[in-house]
């Protein structure tokens, strides 16, 4: 399944692993897979000790780093952290506190709660521009790091340059036909195509359908990765067919033990079905695809404020979602998924994806041969 951009970037699978969890980037890239580390919740100096901890344990393989370049963001997120908890309004607050008093769900010890505001208010402030390049400044001081990928729009012009002259392959999240062209045009060497069935911000558009439109549109000479709705190897098999380069997996690797998830967690995730992974903007203000839950939904309702916008959604999300993760209350508890979580039933461990795909992909091209040859012979 090697293909050119595995010769570009040096690894031996086309197989990317987008994961918050350093355990899950090292382990991938092991397996001759490709790990790309989310880095934008870390602070910089939490960045830091994340890659040299990979640095230590990744063999001297090459691996990524993804970052949020909003290129529309709301100035709010470059407000101090202090000043970004007051913007939340009261009204969201005591809407938020109703739906976990009404579940009978425990505030948190008071020295808990400010660890997790200041962990989660940290991370929301590095989601601007000047809070990725923070992030990038301690990336590029990691010379495994030959990839760095920009979510949420085309990363900009002294970004693309720095990451070139230095030899680090820049890459781009999207979601829409149209956008493949301006990432093109602000000197993006890898698209990741992902389509609305991914897990975490994604668009509308299905995998099937815009992987082939980017493809078509940036042509030869940029890479594309389908990502969004892949965690078989037959779903490799698809994704070049359609003309990418290799696969970006997300979802897949929640299930694994090396994951972020605790066990609570990994057990609601096996047990939900693809129904449960749904687009919703309770988490962040934008849409994300996340299991569904009544907390989830309580924000869908008439009675519900309106979104806030990113940051200060989240801020407010991810306070009340710690308490429910402690509580392990499963009918509140949503995190980012895509539609693949229904095909993810049992704990498991990367090396064993990482087989399990190679499996899978050589069966599929030996079914595909078959046919062939039967097709052949038919003609003959
Ligand atoms: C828990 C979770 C968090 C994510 N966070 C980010 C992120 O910070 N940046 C990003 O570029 N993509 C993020 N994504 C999207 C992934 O990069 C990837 O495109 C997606 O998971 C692929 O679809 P799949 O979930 O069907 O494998 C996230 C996905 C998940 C599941």
């Amino acid at each position: 399944m090697k293909t050119p951009l595995c010769h570009q970037l040096g690894c031996e699978l086309p197989i990317f692993a987008f994961s918050h969890c350093r355990d899950v980037i090292v382990e991938v890239t092991k397996a001759g897979g490709f790990g790309v580390l989310g880095a934008s919740t870390f602070s910089p100096e939490q960045l830091e000790l994340e890659l040299k901890w990979i640095d230590d344990h990744v063999n001297g393989k090459p691996y990524g780093v993804d970052v949020l370049i909003p290129t529309a963001y709301d100035k709010s997120a470059e407000q101090s952290p202090d000043d970004l908890a007051r913007m939340i309004p009261q009204t969201h607050r005591d809407f938020m506190e109703n739906i976990l008093s009404n579940a009978n769900i425990p505030s948190l010890p008071e020295e808990d709660r400010q660890r997790i505001h200041k962990e989660i208010v940290d991370g929301r402030g590095n989601m601007t521009p000047d809070g990725a390049r923070r992030l990038l400044q301690v990336a590029l001081t990691h010379s495994q790091v030959k990839l760095v990928v920009s979510a949420l729009g085309s990363p900009p012009p002294d970004v693309v340059a720095d990451l070139k002259a230095r030899g680090v392959m820049v890459g781009a999240m999207c979601g829409k036909g149209e956008h493949a062209k301006r990432h093109q045009a602000a000197g993006v060497e890898l698209i990741v195509a992902q389509g609305t069935e991914a897990g975490g911000h994604t668009g509308d558009v299905a995998t099937m359908v815009l992987v082939p439109q980017v493809v078509q549109a940036v042509g030869s000479g940029v890479a594309v990765l389908a990502a969004g709705g892949i965690a078989k190897g037959s779903q490799i098999v698809a994704s070049l067919a359609l003309g990418a380069q290799g696969v970006w997996c997300g979802t897949l690797w929640l299930a694994t033990r090396e994951s972020e998830l605790d066990p609570f967690e990994r057990s609601v995730l096996l047990a939900a079905k693809t129904e449960d992974a749904v687009r919703r903007k309770a988490r962040t203000g934008k849409h994300v695809r996340m299991l569904k839950s009544e907390m989830s939904e309580a924000w869908e309702k008439d009675d519900a404020p309106d979104y806030l916008p990113t940051p200060l959604q989240g801020i407010l999300y991810n306070e009340a979602h710690a308490r429910v993760v402690k509580a392990k209350r499963k009918e509140l508890y949503s995190f980012p998924a895509g539609q693949v979580v229904g095909m993810l039933n049992e704990e498991t461990t990367v090396k064993q994806v990482m087989v399990q795909l190679q499996e899978e992909y050589l069966e599929t091209m030996d079914r595909l041969h078959q046919l062939s040859a039967m097709n052949g012979e038919d003609e003959s």
